[in-house]
């Protein structure tokens, strides 16, 4: 697939290194580092996880680290509470695998403090497990390739995206791989400036070079004529607010409304507001006759 080939390409030339990405790292290593990882960035996490490793070197020094000792060794990685729900983690590994990492999704999904992602993620960079790993930047990433967004805050649905990404995970290097689109994500495929004209994947890319940036997105209403739909509403709400209970037909109420020269499309958008404003239970249709809802 040309996605693929194109991204594992480019990742092999450009590839971010960190003590977490090594072939035969320690899954140990990757609890901690993805633990970090969950609200850290990752230039910070690098350099705060070797000092921590070396304080609690594998699982069972991590199981035996009181609240204070962890804290005191969490000193820069912010949200406190994250270093105790890892202690209990190896707790659970210690007590439950027998100090193993477990390599299934599931059995890490049910450790204290390992959610959807962590689970998944621990899976595939440690074990290199065949998994869905979504974060924040891998829904974005797959999100503009699959599907032409709009704004540069657009992102699919889970379950579109699973599927999606069932479709194009290789299934010989999947940990290389969610290393390559997280680089993409984190350089490239950035939440408010994504660099489209220096993206190798922006020819197999839905959204490459379209995205507009969120706040004018946001502020940019439907519009019609030129005008925004809800002054559009408002003229048909205060119109028929003005005729009384019988309401108007349709035909009038176009005329008061789009002139007397209106074309057959034009008629069809105030059909289509009509409908809308019907649906919000501000209007009511009857026959062809247009009023105030009840
Ligand atoms: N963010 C979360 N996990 C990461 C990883 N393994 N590499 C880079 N950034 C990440």
């Amino acid at each position: 697939m040309e996605i693929t080939q194109r991204l594992l390409e480019w990742y092999d030339v450009t590839a971010r290194r960190f003590p977490w990405r090594s072939d035969d790292v320690d899954p140990y290593m990757v609890l901690v580092s993805e633990t970090m990882l969950q609200q850290t960035q990752a230039s910070r996490v690098a350099a705060l996880l070797p000092p921590f490793m070396e304080a609690f070197p594998h699982v069972h020094a991590l199981a035996k680290a009181s609240n204070a000792d962890i804290i005191r060794h969490w000193k820069g990685l912010g949200y406190n509470s994250r270093a105790l729900r890892l202690r209990d983690a190896a707790r659970a590994i210690v007590e439950h695998h027998g100090g193993i990492i477990p390599q299934s999704p599931e059995l890490l999904r049910a450790l204290p403090g390992v959610g959807p992602y962590t689970s998944a993620a621990i899976a595939c960079f440690a074990f290199d497990v065949w998994t869905v790993v979504l974060d924040v930047n891998v829904r974005r990433v797959y999100s503009r390739w699959s599907q032409r967004q709009l704004t540069t805050v657009d992102v699919l649905p889970d379950k579109e995206l699973t599927t999606y990404a069932t479709a194009l995970i290789p299934r010989d290097v999947p940990s290389k791989w969610h290393h390559a689109v997280m680089d993409l994500g984190a350089t490239i495929c950035t939440a408010r400036d994504p660099k489209c004209s220096a993206c190798p994947l922006s020819e197999c890319c839905a959204s490459a070079g379209t995205l507009q940036p969120a706040s004018v997105a946001r502020r940019a209403e439907p519009s019609f004529r030129g005008e925004p739909r809800r002054l559009w509403r408002g003229r048909v709400v205060d119109h028929l607010r003005s005729v009384g209970a019988g309401g108007v037909s349709e035909a009038a109420l176009a005329v008061t409304i789009l002139g007397d020269v209106h074309s057959a499309d034009e008629r069809q958008w105030l059909s289509e507001l009509l409908a809308a404003l019907e649906t919000d239970g501000l209007v009511s249709r009857k026959g062809r006759r247009v009023s105030l809802a009840d």
